[in-house]
């Protein structure tokens, strides 16, 4: 029957205990391999050094710049960080558009459009002549030698501009603002936003030792001993690691729980083969396995009466904010016929109930694989200080984990049933990772000081 091949689609995004324990445990094994100094190379997940050694500490002060890059929005931030008993941050900040054909046009050209915007935002804030230090959040992988420097591995999400990976992109941004020849800037650090959300949060909590990113992407990353990170010279004391988790299963080790919808995404994407566990978890591309599913439904004669309509076959209709309105508990169903004939959609009441399925098995399924994952971490993090217990903190940020209306609730059940022996506390990130850069960039800054 019609409901029967329906159920079976939505069964197929079903994952058994033993399915999570497995993917913990894949997880496990590829973030070891990252670490190892003969695997780490070739490794799909890259476990790429920071150089960010320790949270804050309440000491840091001073007035940053910092720019925030690749998630859903661009900003320009001026952070004035003060220290003490009295520590607080204040922070100024906007919001800037990157069009479409600047995130997929030449480098010179995107990185001339971030200087644009970092010109318009010091004359806003009438702080042109000021040279300040700079803290760049660039939410994407990259090899790093130190603070400072930074080699696009290679664009994820909406991004692809050409001639800049393997390129310093701390070279690329002072090139621009060289060209542009306007007003200088001391560009001290480079930091991805899982590790600007980690000290965002860590300025509150000591305990936050992992930052999480469920948003337009998805990513982690963590405090790991030095004696374990054999890449990095030296044995003594600890450095953030970001595992850019988004690269799981590209070597095909979780094939067996993808779907044909997870591999139609992936060809469909700017990246095939890349970031195959990141299009299973992520905001960018969970909206994007839902129509293809409708798709499949469309043509079986399950949905839409077997009509596929222009904007079901428009990528990229779904985008994260409209899949949490469709899921939210409190929405009527007539409701959700209005969000899907704003989407072009011209739904049946029994389309949309169908509609709403689909959409929460794909966020549920997310919610479950990412928690998976974090338990992973956690449970490293547990063994290398070999603690019966651990209580730790994570910072997380990002659209999916913030909007939608079951994802962070999954996520926290999932955890608890993978780590039974961590005590997991999440915190939101209320100030995004741009703070997180300009603490960053403060230690930085005063640590190189110091040599001088
Ligand atoms: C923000 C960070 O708060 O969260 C961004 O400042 C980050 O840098 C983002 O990329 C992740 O969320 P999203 O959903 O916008 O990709
Ligand atoms: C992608 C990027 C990663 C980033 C994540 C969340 O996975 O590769 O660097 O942290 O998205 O924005």
């Amino acid at each position: 029957s019609q409901r029967k091949q329906i159920d079976e689609i939505l069964a197929s995004f079903e994952l058994s205990e033993e399915n999570l324990i497995e993917v913990k445990n894949k997880m496990r094994e590829e973030l070891e391999y990252g670490l190892k100094k003969e695997t780490h190379a070739t490794a799909t997940v890259k476990m790429l050094p920071t150089y960010v050694c320790g949270t804050p500490d309440g000491t840091e002060k001073g007035k940053f710049l910092a720019l925030d890059l690749g998630g859903t929005n661009f900003r320009v931030l001026l952070v004035k960080i003060r220290s003490g008993r009295r520590k607080s941050v204040r922070m100024y900040n906007k919001i800037f558009a990157i069009p479409l054909e600047i995130m997929q046009g030449t480098g010179e050209e995107l990185f001339d459009h971030i200087v644009q915007c970092i010109a318009d935002f010091l004359e806003y804030m009438g702080i042109k002549g000021a040279r300040l230090p700079l803290g760049f959040t660039f939410s994407f992988p990259c090899r790093q030698a130190s603070i400072d420097k930074g080699a696009l591995v290679e664009w994820t999400k909406g991004f692809k501009a050409t001639d800049c990976e393997g390129e310093d992109v701390v070279d690329m941004l002072r090139e621009a603002i060289k060209r542009r020849n306007e007003f200088d800037l001391d560009i001290v650090a480079v930091v991805n936003d899982t590790v600007g959300t980690m000290m965002t949060c860590g300025y509150e909590d000591p305990y936050c030792e992992i930052g999480l990113i469920a948003g337009t992407g998805s990513n982690v990353c963590y405090v790991e001993e030095m004696k374990n990170i054999e890449i990095v010279e030296g044995t003594e004391g600890k450095m953030c690691i970001n595992t850019e988790w988004g690269g799981f299963g590209d070597n095909g080790c979780i094939d067996s729980i993808r779907t044909k919808y997870d591999k139609e995404v992936d060809e469909g994407s700017l990246n095939p083969g890349k970031q195959r566990y990141e299009k299973m978890t992520s905001g960018m591309y969970l909206g994007e396995i839902v129509r293809q599913i409708l798709i499949d439904l469309t043509k079986h004669g399950l949905l839409f009466r077997s009509q596929i309509s222009e904007s079901l076959r428009t990528r990229g209709i779904f985008e994260t904010k409209f899949l949490s309105h469709i899921e939210s508990d409190r929405l009527a169903l007539l409701q959700v016929r209005r969000i899907l004939q704003q989407l072009g959609l011209d739904s049946t009441c029994d389309d949309s109930i169908i509609v709403k399925e689909v959409c929460g098995a794909v966020s549920k399924r997310a919610a479950q694989l990412c928690g998976a994952g974090l338990a992973a971490i956690v449970e490293k993090k547990r063994e290398n200080r070999n603690l019966e217990h651990l209580k730790i903190t994570v910072g997380v940020d990002g659209t999916l984990y913030k909007l939608h209306p079951h994802f962070s609730r999954i996520l926290r059940e999932t955890v608890k049933e993978m780590a039974p022996q961590c005590d997991v506390t999440f915190m939101l990130s209320e100030d995004g990772s741009g703070k997180g850069a300009a603490l960053i960039t403060a230690v930085a800054k005063r640590l190189h000081n110091v040599g001088e």
